[in-house]
């Protein structure tokens, strides 16, 4: 039982400040200690290298904010991820902005074929560089990591896809715009809006996710976006969206997706301290991965 934990101080995929300072709060809010006390041993490899904003090429390549600096972090955080796969160990990546998945991705996918993705978040992150209303990365690493957009994103790595549409569950979204719309449909990815968790219940929500991709992957790769939540339980986000999942949904969610044994690596990304109240969003953070890694009430 060993986890690695990967920091990325990456706040060029999105346009506010702070983000960069997600892995410090999450690792503030006590991760080592609460994973420790579960029985996991412990790897911080502290944090991929990121250009400073001050230092980033803040050229804008087509539609594509901070495109290079973008790229390579995402390189250097595919190394880590897959070598972390290949010493058997669970890659526990903390961001920074969602932007990171594309790294996260690329490293875990080399390995593990046909790999399941649940993205938990109140968007899709399905826009390229055509759809994208603001240009921000971040909201297109899904999209990328299907193989649609600008080759600089899709062939990070060195290959595209990591994924198939068939393979991916998003939980949770309730901003999408016109363009990912329109992928969804032509790809038939599953989604799970708020409007069917609030039908369903979070409970048959998780168990039909765990169900459809057991049938289909060995590997599941999480992706958690704290603006998944309501702002009100997790205000320290950068594009926080109302109408979210509850702290105590997520909270289920977790422990369902323990209890399942399906996920194989995590990313729990746009912690914003700056933007937060009190770690709050950082403490959140901590205690739903402390779920996700085995922590049970009694
Ligand atoms: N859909 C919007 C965009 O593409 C917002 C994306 C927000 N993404 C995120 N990872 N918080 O700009
Ligand atoms: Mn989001
Ligand atoms: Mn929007
Ligand atoms: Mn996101």
């Amino acid at each position: 039982k060993h986890v690695s934990i990967i920091g990325v101080p990456m706040d060029l995929g999105q346009m506010r400040r702070g983000v960069d300072m997600g892995p410090s709060a999450i690792r503030y809010g006590g991760l080592q200690e609460r994973l420790t006390n579960l029985g996991w041993t412990v790897q911080d490899h502290g944090d991929i290298l990121v250009d400073m904003r001050e230092n980033a090429e803040s050229s804008t390549a087509g539609n594509l904010k901070n495109l290079s600096s973008v790229v390579t972090a995402s390189e250097l955080l595919a190394q880590k991820t897959d070598e972390t796969i290949a010493d058997d160990s669970f890659p526990l990546v903390l961001g920074g902005d969602h932007s990171i998945a594309l790294g996260t991705l690329a490293g875990v996918a080399k390995k593990q074929k046909n790999l399941g993705v649940i993205w938990y978040d109140a968007h899709g992150d399905l826009n390229t560089a055509d759809t994208s209303p603001s240009g921000n990365i971040h909201g297109m690493p899904l999209a990328a990591s299907l193989g649609f957009g600008d080759p600089a994103l899709t062939n990070i790595g060195g290959f595209s896809p990591k994924i198939k549409p068939e393979n991916v569950v998003i939980i949770g979204a309730r901003d999408l715009d016109d363009g990912e719309r329109k992928l969804i449909k032509e790809t038939g990815i599953k989604v799970f809006t708020m409007h069917e968790i609030d039908r369903l219940g979070m409970t048959t929500v998780m168990k039909e996710t765990i169900e459809y991709l057991r049938e289909r992957t060995e590997y599941v790769h999480l992706s958690l976006d704290l603006d998944g939540l309501d702002p009100t339980e997790a205000p320290g986000v950068g594009t926080p969206v109302a109408g979210g999942l509850s702290y105590r949904e997520s909270h289920l969610a977790m422990e369902m997706l323990e209890e399942s044994g399906i996920i194989t690596s995590a990313e729990f990304v746009e912690v914003n301290p700056i933007l937060d109240e009190k770690n709050k969003t950082g403490a959140a953070a901590v205690a739903l991965i402390a779920s996700l890694l085995g922590e049970k009430l009694l």
